[in-house]
């Protein structure tokens, strides 16, 4: 008999609810998407995505349902994100959770969003199994995690002050690109040319953790000198020779994690690892070095419900149960 776990995640600015079949198979992934809302504010309105949360909730797990072809007596157990997050749209998803295994008496399990990026591999290479390496890169999180089993892992490094998705967000909105600035920039970067102009590469001494607040400011000094000479900053340019300096910091700190581990299994995890510039510094890398790789679908690496599904899937096999005074846990560490 196969189990059936029910995914829920509403930690940022995506409401969604997925089906997933032995921690594998996706029957039905739903994403109810708030980015043209907050597009208008430049970024994510912590208020507002709760109230849209609130509206979004029920119609996305029903679609879920409805489109897995599933009854609420199929559901083993509901997989909720439980942290970390905006705190008012993780408790929308929460207490959803929570009155659906009251009601129907399924077990809950609450899951850390980041174990849920990293599971996301799992839905992509049905064989992919730890132990590996992961590289984490979301809008909060920048980090190399040894994942040594399912709900065992440990930090191999970390960032030192911004994540790689802030600084990418951050640059992209102030040459004009908007949010989501990922997206953006990836997108901008396809016509630009990566060598037009150079950032430094951060000194950190021997230690593999990242810092991203220096090539941001370089970025920005860059962009104020430009704009002081009455001239614009080439944006497809500028764009592709940021995104460049980033991926080959994050790929030059794997491939050390690498060394230090000598791991030879490894993969991506988070909204960054959709950067295609990054997909292909890795890929080179894990071909030279011969190494193997995954790298999430390209519909897994930003936030979504399949992942949250997957990862408590593994946690539900292993006897973890969460009771019904299960909070929102909005610093929520691995
Ligand atoms: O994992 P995610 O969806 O949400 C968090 O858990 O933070 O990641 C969102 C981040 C944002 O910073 C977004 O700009 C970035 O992932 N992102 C990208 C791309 N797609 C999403 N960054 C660079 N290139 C992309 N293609
Ligand atoms: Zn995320």
């Amino acid at each position: 008999m196969s189990i059936i776990t029910l995914g829920i995640e509403s930690s940022c600015d995506e409401t969604a609810c997925a089906v997933i079949e032995d921690g594998r198979i996706v029957r039905s992934s739903i994403i109810a998407s708030q980015a043209d809302l907050h597009s208008q504010y430049g970024g994510v309105v912590p208020e507002l995505a709760s109230r849209m949360h609130v509206e979004a909730i029920v119609p996305c797990i029903r679609e879920a349902m409805k489109q897995a072809s599933i009854e609420y007596s199929d559901i083993d157990a509901v997989c909720v994100t439980k942290g970390p997050g905006l705190v008012g749209a993780l408790l929308v998803g929460v207490s959803a959770a929570k009155a659906l295994c009251e009601v129907k008496k399924i077990p809950l399990v609450g899951v850390n969003h980041m174990a849920g990026h990293i599971a996301a591999n799992y839905l992509t290479d049905v064989s992919w199994e730890p132990p590996f390496l992961c590289l984490v890169v979301s809008g909060g999180h920048s980090e190399i995690l040894l994942v040594k089993d399912y709900a065992d892992m440990e930090y191999i490094c970390a960032t030192r002050d911004d994540a790689a998705g802030e600084a990418f967000d951050k640059i992209a909105r102030v040459i004009g690109l908007g949010y989501p600035g990922g997206p953006k920039l990836d997108k901008a970067s396809q016509t630009g040319d990566p060598t037009a102009f150079s950032f430094p590469a951060p000194k950190i001494s021997d230690s593999l953790d990242f810092s991203f607040s220096g090539i941001k400011t370089a970025a920005l000094n860059t962009i104020n000198q430009v704009r002081l000479k009455g001239e614009d900053v080439d944006v497809n340019d500028f764009a592709a020779s940021y995104q460049d300096a980033i991926c080959s910091i994050l790929t030059d700190r794997l491939w050390k994690a690498v060394k230090k581990t000598k791991m030879k299994k490894i993969c991506l995890a988070g909204g960054v690892s959709a950067n295609s510039c990054l997909r292909a510094k890795i890929t080179e890398m894990a071909r030279k070095n011969h190494l193997e790789l995954c790298l999430p679908k390209m519909a897994y690496c930003t936030d979504n419900a399949a992942m949250i599904a997957s990862a408590g899937y593994y946690d539900y096999v292993a006897g973890i149960r969460d009771g019904l005074d299960m909070n929102a846990y909005p610093s929520l560490e691995m």
